[in-house]
């Protein structure tokens, strides 16, 4: 047992993060299979990577708890929604929840200067300028859907780009 350099209430919000890490790693594979399934092999590649970098955020955050003498929970998950009704849907999903996530990263940096856990705070600096470019993708395939509106072939050469697009980590 390491000498424990986290306090109890940082810990359980960190643990509480990788909970949601974990959940959207779970939402996004819903929404890959769910694509792939529906046609949109493009799209799928592009949320089946999204998945994986979101398991990715949770990794680093159980590896940093443990590192500072805590314990990384891995949490039970509940089933995530799996159809949907377009890819609108899908998309509006996706930013809404990465604006959540990004107001759970504000609220443990705040907990984090308040208990003077500069550690912590400089380890979540990477999760603050991630969210921005989480958010600033989703919003731009945001876009991109309301332009293309009813058209199929707008639609077709989406997939096809989401195929190659970077996603937030990549950049
Ligand atoms: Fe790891 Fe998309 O938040």
């Amino acid at each position: 047992m390491l000498l424990k350099e986290l306090s109890p209430k940082i810990e359980s919000a960190l643990n509480n993060q990788v909970e949601m890490e974990a959940a959207s790693s779970q939402y996004y594979l819903a929404m890959a299979s769910w694509a792939e399934v529906e046609g949109y092999n493009g799209i799928a590649q592009f949320l089946y990577r999204h998945s994986d970098e979101e398991r990715v955020h949770m990794l680093k955050l159980i590896k940093f708890i443990n590192e500072r003498g805590g314990h990384g929970l891995v949490p039970a998950l509940k089933q995530p929604t799996v159809k949907f009704k377009n890819i609108n849907a899908v998309f509006e999903q996706v930013f809404s929840h990465e604006l959540l996530v990004s107001k759970e990263i504000n609220n443990l940096v705040d907990m984090a200067l308040a208990e003077k856990d500069y550690a912590t705070q400089t380890f979540l600096q990477w999760y603050v300028t991630e969210q921005i470019e989480e958010e600033r993708m989703a919003r731009h395939i945001l876009d991109k859907l309301k332009l293309i509106g009813e058209d199929k072939g707008g639609l077709y050469i989406f997939d096809r780009d989401l195929a190659t697009l970077n996603t937030a980590d990549q950049h």
